[in-house]
């Protein structure tokens, strides 16, 4: 998408444009432009995106630096991990490094829950032996083989006594969505594949990795150097999903 358009799209939904225009101005958003539309450097599955002022708004109240490693990281890692994630359910041997991983783990560990709850427990499965049951275990589905194929796997367990669920909603599932949706974005930026997978029967898995049955099962995800990188997948125009003032 080029960026007038992006400006464009920006302008006609916010009503905000001519000011937002003005920010574009900026030196430093201007540089933000350049490097987010520059190749990775990472020579990573790369999507060109110009970070919204929203985004820039937030990455400077988080990160006051000004000196490319402050505003511009957040900027750029956010969108372009955003931009370039796909559901990779085909991997190389290639290991991840302790420090990616604690890097995808830290991640996880600032995801947002209901009243904090923090209800999660992370299970991080190095063994072959025990990925190629739990791949076993998720026969059928689609991500089933890349469990065996990819040098780490996921799996993100739930207590649902630790969330709530008032007005007839499971926040606990929520919660598992936005800590799965930091491992999925960190991993991206990375340079990293993952697929969510939440399509399996529990009771295969639980013995196979010993979770206790007051945890439910709700997300498994492969972790590794993507072997092959699908394109993207359509998703619906903010014109048929957006609603502003009523609906
Ligand atoms: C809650 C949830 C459950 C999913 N379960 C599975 C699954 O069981 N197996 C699978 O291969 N993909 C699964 N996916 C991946 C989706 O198919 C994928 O995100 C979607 O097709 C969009 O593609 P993209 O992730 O590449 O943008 C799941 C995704 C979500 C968010």
């Amino acid at each position: 998408m080029g960026s007038d358009h992006f400006l464009a799209v920006f302008t006609t939904l916010s009503g905000t444009g001519a000011k937002n225009a003005r920010k574009w101005s900026d030196p430093i958003l201007a540089f933000s432009a350049k490097r987010t539309t520059a190749p990775d450097p990472r020579g990573a599955f790369f999507m060109p995106a110009r970070p919204s002022p929203l985004l820039i708004k937030y990455a400077q109240a988080r990160s006051p630096s000004e000196d490319g490693t402050g505003i511009q990281g957040v900027v750029d890692m956010t969108v372009e991990a955003i931009r370039k994630r796909r559901s990779v359910r085909k991997y190389e041997e290639t290991p991840v490094s302790d420090d990616q991983l604690s890097q995808i783990l830290e991640s996880a560990r600032y995801a947002a829950s209901w009243a904090n709850k923090q209800g999660w427990q992370i299970l991080v499965i190095k063994d072959a032996g025990i990925q190629a049951k739990l791949s076993e275990a998720l026969e059928g589905n689609p991500g089933s083989k890349a469990v065996s194929q990819a040098p780490v796997t996921i799996v993100v367990c739930m207590d649902p006594n630790e969330s709530g669920s008032p007005n007839d909603k499971q926040y606990f599932m929520t919660d598992a969505g936005i800590l799965m949706d930091h491992i999925m974005l960190q991993a991206a930026d990375l340079g990293l594949g993952t697929v969510f997978i939440g399509f399996f029967d529990e009771d295969k898995i639980r013995p196979v990795l010993g979770v206790p049955d007051q945890f439910r099962i709700v997300g498994i995800t492969p972790l590794g150097v993507p072997a092959k990188i699908p394109g993207e997948r359509p998703r619906n125009e903010l014109a048929d999903i957006v609603h502003w003032d009523k609906w």
